[in-house]
């Protein structure tokens, strides 16, 4: 007796893309000039307030609605690198339509996201626009292992901290349970966030991008 094929196959991974630009200087700092004029306008859902993951000190700006010629414009960049992320993990030809949510997020010291997931998308994204740099955990994303204790026993760890860093946008599926460490001091923490609800069609197998909109 002998064996006769043997393999090991990862039948439950999870798909984390990350993304790093540069020379987007002036959109961030018209983006943060939007946040301030929100801000002072009234137009943002304040954490005490709204059902949001934000605590201690910040709150969010819906874009849902929204004509802000920094996002729109800012937006094309993203909605490019959610194709490849899709092409890269093999969903670049499904028939789809495809519709995108987005908001901003703001914290300021002492200010953080609770664990939570996204139960409106299928996948999401967050692009770091200002990053005041604090030493780790403090500002740091923290992605739970979807698996929970099983991870233990396939010598996987339970969570991974990922360091942010202004001009990088990641991607990951809405299941993933996450949040954001407090930081203290000065600066603020200012996040751009979609969610990305995908319906498989089963028609013509075009670009399942070709549907995309906000809203
Ligand atoms: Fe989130």
């Amino acid at each position: 007796m002998k064996v006769k094929t043997s393999k090991i196959t990862n039948l439950f991974p999870t798909p984390f893309g990350r993304v790093e630009f540069e020379g987007f200087d002036d959109i961030h700092r018209r983006i943060v000039e939007f946040v301030h004029e929100c801000e002072a306008q009234g137009k943002i859902r304040d954490s005490r307030v709204d059902v949001t993951s934000n605590w201690g000190n910040g709150f969010q700006i819906p874009l849902l609605r929204e004509k802000v010629p920094v996002i729109e414009e800012f937006t094309q960049h993203i909605y490019q690198s959610f194709e490849g992320f899709l092409r890269s993990i093999g969903l670049g030809e499904i028939d789809a339509d495809i519709t995108a949510d987005a908001w901003i997020v703001v914290s300021r010291t002492g200010g953080y996201n609770a664990p939570h997931i996204h139960p409106h998308g299928t996948f999401s994204s967050i692009y770091y626009v200002s990053i005041p740099e604090r030493p780790s955990p403090q500002g740091y994303l923290e992605l739970v292992n979807p698996l929970g204790s099983a991870a233990l026993q396939s010598f996987g760890s339970t969570n991974q901290l990922v360091e942010p860093k202004e001009g990088t946008l990641m991607f990951f599926p809405s299941h993933l349970m996450h949040g954001v460490h407090p930081f203290e001091g000065e600066g603020e923490r200012i996040s751009l966030n979609f969610d990305y609800t995908i319906v498989q069609k089963d028609t013509d197998g075009s670009n399942p991008l070709r549907g995309i909109q906000r809203g």
